[in-house]
């Protein structure tokens, strides 16, 4: 059922604010303490993160990777579970191996679960299905609550799987005393606001649709993104191309110049995923230089960042301000509306795109 939604995929971007609110509610207590479900983690017996999922999940960890290195002082290694399972990577001791999964099911992260199996201290698994199969062989599951989900393009489970990962983070960082117990409930605080934060971002759609009409013109589109918002960006590219089957790729904004500037003309746009943060001048100046070779911007910003961006820029899509914690999360909206969107603008299917699966369970 649609709930009078085109889409499922509609239906589904639609339903986050209260998805998050279901997975909030599920891990943080009144008492501001984020809690686990049993046996828990003790992050005092772990030094290291080996995180591997495929897909849009494995964005998700890439994302994750920020978090729990900035906010708990962790090292996190991130793969993608078809070279992970090959490569056969040494585990040293006191590892937590980390698999990111809505379904449960993908054979690539299940085979790369078993072969952590009496190699990592502890296996946790982050899955929208509690029945499946990587849910029951991991040490500890954790439910993303993000409900069923229809649309072959991951959205609701994409932003309840980051939202579970930054609790555990956070969770990790006070276990371990590496943040200050201020600083933790003003991040606890961010979360507790998202759902109307989610609200807010969703009443932009109709921004999205206008520039994803002009969007769905172009043959190929560069996404960029730094720190944080780079995975974003590889995200929005991944979603564009698997929906409207336009070619779009990701890079760092720092990247820029080592190749990818070389496809920019007036034909490419470039959506660039940059709230207004502490490295948001380095990406005006990424800007300037596309802008510079005729490519038309496509700046996703908060006010502040769009009065900044100037002139020049060819489609501004103002976001809701956010702290900066929880920016990944609520930017995945425009990451989903704008492939949503454009899809739509090209009449493809969006709810079964051609090729896809909605779950690989072979590899
Ligand atoms: C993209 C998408 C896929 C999945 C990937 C992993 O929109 O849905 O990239 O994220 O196939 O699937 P799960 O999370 O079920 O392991």
């Amino acid at each position: 059922d649609k709930a009078g939604h085109k889409h499922f995929m509609a239906k589904e971007i639609a339903e986050q604010p209260g998805v998050l609110n279901t997975t909030l509610v599920n891990y943080l207590g009144t008492d501001g303490e984020i809690t686990l479900p049993d046996p828990g983690i003790d992050f005092t017996a772990i030094d290291r993160l080996t995180m591997v999922a495929c897909g849009t999940a494995y964005y998700a960890c890439l994302t994750a990777k920020y978090w729990f290195e900035q906010v708990a002082r962790l090292p996190v290694e991130v793969d993608v579970a078809s070279e992970f399972r090959y490569r056969e990577p040494p585990i040293p001791g006191r590892t937590l191996a980390l698999f990111v999964s809505q379904s449960g099911e993908t054979a690539d992260t299940l085979a790369a679960l078993r072969y952590c199996e009496g190699k990592a201290d502890k296996i946790v698994s982050v899955i929208n299905v509690p029945e499946s199969s990587i849910a029951r062989e991991s040490d500890l599951a954790l439910p993303i609550h993000a409900g069923v989900e229809v649309g072959v393009a991951s959205t609701k489970a994409f932003t309840c799987q980051l939202t579970v990962l930054l609790m555990l983070a956070l969770r990790a960082a006070r276990d371990r005393g590496a943040i200050d117990a201020d600083v933790f409930a003003d991040h606890v605080s961010a979360l507790r606001g998202l759902p109307a934060l989610m609200t807010h971002g969703i009443d932009r759609s109709a921004v999205m649709q206008a520039t994803a009409r002009k969007l769905a013109e172009a043959r190929d589109i560069l996404f960029l993104g730094r720190g944080v918002m780079y995975p974003l960006a590889l995200e929005g590219a991944l979603k564009l191309k698997e929906i409207s089957y336009i070619h779009a790729e990701a890079y760092a904004s720092g990247e820029l110049k080592h190749g990818p500037i070389a496809l920019i003309d007036k034909h490419v746009p470039v959506v660039v995923m940059a709230p207004k943060d502490g490295l948001f001048d380095k990406t005006v100046s990424n800007m300037q230089e596309v802008m510079a070779r005729k490519g038309k911007v496509v700046l996703v910003s908060n006010a502040a960042g769009i009065a900044e961006a100037g002139d020049g820029v060819w489609e501004k899509i103002a976001m809701p301000d956010c702290p900066d914690i929880v920016a990944p999360i609520l930017y995945a909206l425009p990451a989903q509306l704008l492939a949503y969107h454009t899809a739509v603008a090209k009449g493809t299917d969006v709810d079964q795109p051609r090729n896809l699966a909605k779950s690989v369970t072979v590899e």
